[in-house]
């Protein structure tokens, strides 16, 4: 009942933003520092060499356009750190090109699935423990919902010996460094080699500082980097969302409505672990990210694998994808070398559209794709192939 009607007003309030009134133009939004747009700012920026310092001064009202200016300062934090020829969109720059080798995350490595008991969650969980790797199913409570009914064959019963519950809220990057210790102490043969962020800000209750937006998918992903950096974890994936860098998009505008900023929060968070990951020693340990960023969410158990799927670098194309899929992609990527320090969108191939539609074409359950090509596009019948031609997002 409460869903059906959350999808009914959710709908209302696309039809209303699809209106003309709200129609904006299709325009890529690059972090290009010379154009700020935000009349209650002022903005400079001192360029030295390939690098952008930058400095934010609030001059008038005190009523700032929230949105814009967050998703300014995000843009601006970006060119700050990623170099004039980098986009917080995620188009790439480079090719993968470094002499420096990713860490390997090997089978015996555990990995930390944060926000284990959400829909993707606990797909990470099925989708690690099926990869052979000992899974970790974190939660705030600390309790996990194993699968405890009459199939003693499914990975998620209590009884699994690869499968074992805890305790993480990812606001306490104390916590989440207590919690890699304590694994690597009881299990050293078997220590921690990925994290994998599938929380995000509950549509339910918020308690702001606690549970918002802000407090879990932007502070609580750079608690997450920062952790696995302090503790040498070969990689962190973050499920993040597409569209995530056009605010001026129908979707965008929908989801940040619904989840209270949620869209501002994702975004400055992408940006901060690229950032964070962007520093040289951090690059030369061979330590990296791997930022996915799914179209729309469906519950199909099965997930159908890659001939199904389309990637794409640069944030223009969207559609929709199960949750079971997303958790597959998460996994293959720490087999991949080209996911190193990469960010990129996911969808069925046959529900690909312009981002500028894609909400729409959700709603409606479409599955005629458009024929739009960004050139960025990986298809392939193998996860190497579909993942093997991602770009890095960033040159050492
Ligand atoms: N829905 C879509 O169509 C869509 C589209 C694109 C991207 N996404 C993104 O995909 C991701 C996964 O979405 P989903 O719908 O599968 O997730 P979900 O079911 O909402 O699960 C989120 C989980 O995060 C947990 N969580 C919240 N605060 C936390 C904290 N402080 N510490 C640790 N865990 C915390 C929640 O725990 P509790 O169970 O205790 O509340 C919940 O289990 C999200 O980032 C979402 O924004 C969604």
């Amino acid at each position: 009942m409460v869903p059906t009607f959350r999808f009914l007003i959710a709908s209302f309030l696309l039809v209303i933003i699809l209106s003309p009134t709200f129609a904006f133009s299709n325009r890529r939004h690059r972090c290009e520092i010379s154009k700020p747009s935000i009349p209650t700012t002022k903005l400079s920026a001192v360029h030295h060499d390939d690098n952008i310092v930058t400095t934010h001064h609030a001059t008038t009202s005190p009523v700032i356009n929230r949105r814009k200016w967050l998703y300014t300062q995000s843009a601006l934090v970006s060119s700050s750190f990623l170099g004039t020829r980098a986009y917080a969109d995620g188009t790439p720059t480079e090719s993968n090109g470094d002499a420096v080798i990713p860490r390997k995350v090997s089978t015996e490595n555990s990995v930390i699935i944060l926000g284990a008991n959400g829909g993707t969650g606990r797909e990470c969980v099925s989708a690690v423990l099926a990869s052979g790797r000992p899974c970790y199913a974190t939660t705030r409570s600390g309790s996990f919902h194993y699968y405890d009914y009459e199939n003693e064959s499914s990975p998620l019963r209590r009884t699994n010996p690869k499968l074992h519950e805890d305790e993480a809220d990812v606001t306490s990057l104390d916590g989440l460094l207590a919690l890699v210790d304590k694994i690597n102490v009881g299990a050293p043969e078997s220590s921690v080699g990925a994290i994998i962020f599938a929380a995000s800000a509950s549509a339910k209750g918020k308690t702001p500082g606690v549970n918002d937006a802000f407090s879990v998918d932007y502070q609580g992903v750079i608690n997450a980097a920062r952790c696995c950096i302090q503790r040498d974890i070969p990689r962190l994936v973050v499920v993040s969302s597409g569209a995530v860098t056009r605010p001026n998009s129908a979707v965008y505008k929908l989801l940040n409505f619904v989840g209270n900023g949620i869209m501002e929060a994702k975004i400055r968070g992408e940006d901060e672990v690229r950032e964070l990951y962007r520093n040289r020693g951090v690059i030369e340990k061979g330590l990296g990210y791997t930022i996915v960023r799914p179209g729309g969410l469906t519950n199909d158990p099965l997930p159908l694998g890659p001939s199904y799927l389309e990637v794409n670098q640069g944030d223009d194309k969207s559609g929709r994808l199960s949750r079971a899929d997303v958790a597959a992609i998460c996994v293959a990527s720490l087999d991949i070398d080209s996911c190193w320090d990469t960010t990129f969108e996911c969808y069925l191939k046959d529900t690909a559209k312009p981002v500028d539609n894609v909400g729409l074409s959700n709603i409606l359950r479409l599955t005629d794709p458009t024929s739009y090509k960004s050139g960025r596009e990986g298809t392939g019948e193998t996860w190497n192939e579909l993942l093997g031609g991602l770009k890095r997002d960033f040159t050492a």
